[in-house]
């Protein structure tokens, strides 16, 4: 039997999970060459909300910071969190940026892309599997796991098969909300290995308590791969700690070496770290917390829910707001709650608390009824979809939503020219995903104010949404910013 192996998540999903992505590349240099002597499968590096960090709060050039880690521990495979079509961002991109973009991060250095839709619309990934492949990368699927109705594990099963199809070098099972029992990881390891022969990863967050032994019943399956972080960017809405699983796995027979001197010393590290980053930590992410089993939503959801339910005054609302959320979701054919769509689904059950039901529609929660976000696992209620057309002037699209996007590669390097960018395909990436911070990034630094601290952005989106283009306010539109998995987000709401 052979001994699974750890993949770390300390310098991506770790400080995201439970730091609001703030860890700077200063803060990681030291612990990198001692996380690359460690023997993990791979360190999780970039990708997820990294980038968006790097620009928007650390001035910092996301691309740099891969190049640094890469130089600092280059024995170690490094892995990205990639939203296929979506590619880090909200929205769909035409197929040449997501190609570019591919291109840029496996030649500045990384090695797996863990890819995943959030929609698990296999349409909405294929285009970013063929780039990694180009590339000669390794390409893992990602299976957005959630509970519903319609999420059977036979579906997942099928998933884990076409994404095998596609090519992909690997699976995940990608458990964002911490909500996998250990019976239900034991079946669906056991099922998936019986079914497709490539190595598969199961990711999980300990938010309610349930990851450790989840991950060590999947052990017992046959599962290959569990990801593991580092305290404390580890446990509470984080992955398990490292050193918590070998323990747990100790004295069977599938556990892996582990060097536990270097990992007290990172533990040394990491706890520094996480003092100086206090203001962006929180208790509420540091606690297992079973409101998620009872409302069945992701944990960063929960606590930055709660802080946004007070912005609005609606404190006393969190009951019938969180109840909202599964009637939200069952309109809208069950999405699985991760970003982008928790965040939908969450202002959408908010504003349905606030205004009575659907008589304010956000224009994220009008794209999945029109499509623009892909296929959803269940069928969309066709009331709610006819009343989105209806309010929108728009029809609902069947296609994949980058179908219907223009080539904009050329178009990105002639803005960034015009503007006195350097036109690279790295600065044209970012800029489709991120054009003011890209260009705050560029500004003499006396002139760009210091990188916010803990106060959310109040930039607009970007204009690369795929749905009615950039809304703006007026006195029949009203803008939220709505702060949910750390990040502020945007809703337009029409008042009718
Ligand atoms: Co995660």
């Amino acid at each position: 039997m052979k001994p699974v192996i750890f993949n770390n998540t300390v310098l991506r999903d770790g400080h995201q999970s439970l730091a609001a992505t703030r860890m700077t590349t200063d803060q990681m240099v030291a612990a990198a060459p001692e996380l690359d002597r460690m023997g993990f499968g791979a360190l999780e590096t970039w990708g997820g909300a990294t980038i968006d960090s790097c620009l928007r709060y650390l001035s910092e050039n996301p691309f740099d910071r891969l190049r640094t880690l890469k130089k600092l521990a280059p024995k170690t495979p490094h892995m990205m969190l990639l939203r296929g079509q979506n590619i880090v961002q909200y929205a769909s991109f035409p197929d040449d940026v997501v190609e570019a973009f591919v291109a840029c991060a496996a030649k500045a250095g990384v090695d797996i892309f863990r890819i995943f839709d959030a929609l698990n619309d296999l349409r909405n990934v294929t285009t970013a599997v063929r780039a990694v492949k180009a590339a000669g990368k390794h390409a893992q699927g990602a299976i957005s796991y959630t509970t519903s109705p319609v999420h059977t594990l036979e579906a997942f099963v099928q998933l884990a098969k076409e994404f095998e199809r596609l090519g992909c070098d690997s699976i995940c099972i990608k458990d964002m909300a911490g909500l996998i029992q250990p019976s239900a990881a034991a079946e669906l390891v056991r099922r998936i290995k019986a079914s497709v022969k490539v190595p598969l990863a199961l990711h999980s967050h300990n938010t309610a308590g349930l990851a450790g032994t989840s991950y060590f019943e999947a052990v017992e399956a046959g599962v290959d791969i569990i990801d593991v972080s580092i305290a404390p960017f580890a446990n509470g809405t984080g992955q398990p700690d490292a050193f918590l699983m070998y323990s747990m796995l100790e004295k069977t027979p599938r556990c892996p070496k582990y060097d536990a001197d270097r990992h007290v010393t990172l533990v040394e590290h990491f706890r520094n770290v996480y003092e100086q980053l206090a203001e962006f930590t929180s208790r509420n992410n540091e606690r297992t917390d079973v409101d998620i089993l009872r409302f069945q939503v992701p944990g960063g959801m929960l606590s930055n829910f709660r802080n946004q339910l007070k912005e609005q005054g609606m404190s006393d609302k969190w009951d019938q707001v969180l109840n909202e959320i599964p009637y939200v979701r069952e309109k809208l054919g069950w999405i699985p709650l991760v970003t982008p769509t928790s965040q939908i689904v969450g202002t959408q059950a908010m504003l349905n608390v606030k205004f009575g039901r659907w008589k304010n529609i956000a224009q994220p929660t009008a794209d999945v009824l029109l499509g623009k976000y892909g296929r959803t696992p269940g069928p969309i209620d066709p009331e709610l979809r006819a009343l989105a057309e209806e309010r929108t002037k728009q029809k609902a699209i069947d296609c994949r939503a980058a179908d219907i996007l223009q080539p904009r590669m050329s178009k990105l390097r002639e803005e960034l020219k015009a503007k006195g960018l350097p036109a690279t395909d790295e600065n044209a990436v970012l800029y489709a995903m991120f054009p003011q911070q890209l260009e705050a990034f560029y500004k003499p630094k006396a002139a760009t104010p210091p990188p916010a601290k803990a106060a959310p952005p109040q930039q607009a989106p970007t204009p690369a949404s795929t749905g009615a283009g950039v809304a703006t306010e007026s006195p029949a539109r009203r803008r939220y910013l709505i702060n949910i998995d750390g990040r502020s987000h945007e809703a337009f709401v029409e008042t009718v």
